[in-house]
């Protein structure tokens, strides 16, 4: 996902969740989840199709940003390798963080180390294109899972986890940008309810993008 760069920075800390939001959340995802979710903010535990057991939580202010930075540039190696520059190829720490500060981060975690990721970036800091500049349209970014873990449920665990989050934040639209040439993704997003909104032409990277997007119920508390 390409946009994190461009438009309104967003200021303030590393997002994480808090107070009566988090809570909502919880509900939230816990209806979805179908009860194998006690809570993002304590973290719960979900066994992906390996039998790998993986902690999923909000990101934590004692995260290691550079080894999320890290994730995201194996993660997305193979794309940059078939021509894509994704900015999460090769993003530096510093851009990790600012695009985290546009919202809430959830981590996938096994054995403490964070081997999953996506933001849900607020929908005040989600712009840049017709669609994206909706009051009431929020996006998802710098979405990875550590290669040797893929295939196995993460995430569409985490796609799962930041829907019900934005849920419950009161958001309409959840969007996402890809490039149109990645194929695979192009059929992962549809495959699970993203429809095709419009395409984009975004300078950091070199490919044109596509922006799907997904309505939600838009009930919630209307945070984002
Ligand atoms: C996209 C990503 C986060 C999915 O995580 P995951 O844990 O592998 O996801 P799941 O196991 O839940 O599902 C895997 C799905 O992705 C598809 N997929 C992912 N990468 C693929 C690839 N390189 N080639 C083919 N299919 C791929 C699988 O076919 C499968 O789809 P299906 O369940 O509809 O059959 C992960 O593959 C990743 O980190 N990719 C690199 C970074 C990236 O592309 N991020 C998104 C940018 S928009």
């Amino acid at each position: 996902m390409a946009p994190e760069v461009h438009g309104r920075s967003a200021g303030g800390d590393l997002a994480t969740d808090e107070g009566a939001v988090g809570e909502a959340a919880v509900r939230a995802v816990g209806r979805s989840a179908g009860g194998a979710v006690e809570s993002l903010r304590n973290g719960f535990v979900r066994t992906d199709r390996r039998g790998v057991e993986i902690l999923y939580r909000f990101l934590s202010p004692a995260d290691d940003v550079g080894a999320i930075t890290d994730l995201l540039h194996k993660a997305y190696a193979p794309l940059a390798e078939a021509g894509l520059h994704y900015v999460a190829s090769h993003q530096s720490p510093e851009v990790t963080r600012r695009r985290m500060a546009k919202g809430d981060t959830i981590v996938a975690v096994v054995e403490g180390h964070i081997v999953g990721v996506v933001t849900l970036a607020r929908t005040s800091t989600t712009e840049g294109s017709p669609f994206y500049n909706r009051l009431d349209v929020a996006s998802i970014g710098q979405f990875a899972v550590e290669p040797a873990l893929q295939g196995a449920g993460v995430g569409s665990t985490l796609l799962e986890l930041v829907e019900e989050l934005a849920v419950a934040r009161g958001v309409v639209e959840l969007a996402l940008d890809t490039s149109e040439q990645a194929e695979h993704l192009v059929r992962f997003y549809t495959s699970r309810g993203y429809r095709f909104i419009e395409f984009a032409r975004w300078p950091e990277v070199n490919y044109r993008s596509i922006i799907f997007a997904k309505q939600l119920s838009g009930r919630g508390t209307a945070t984002a």
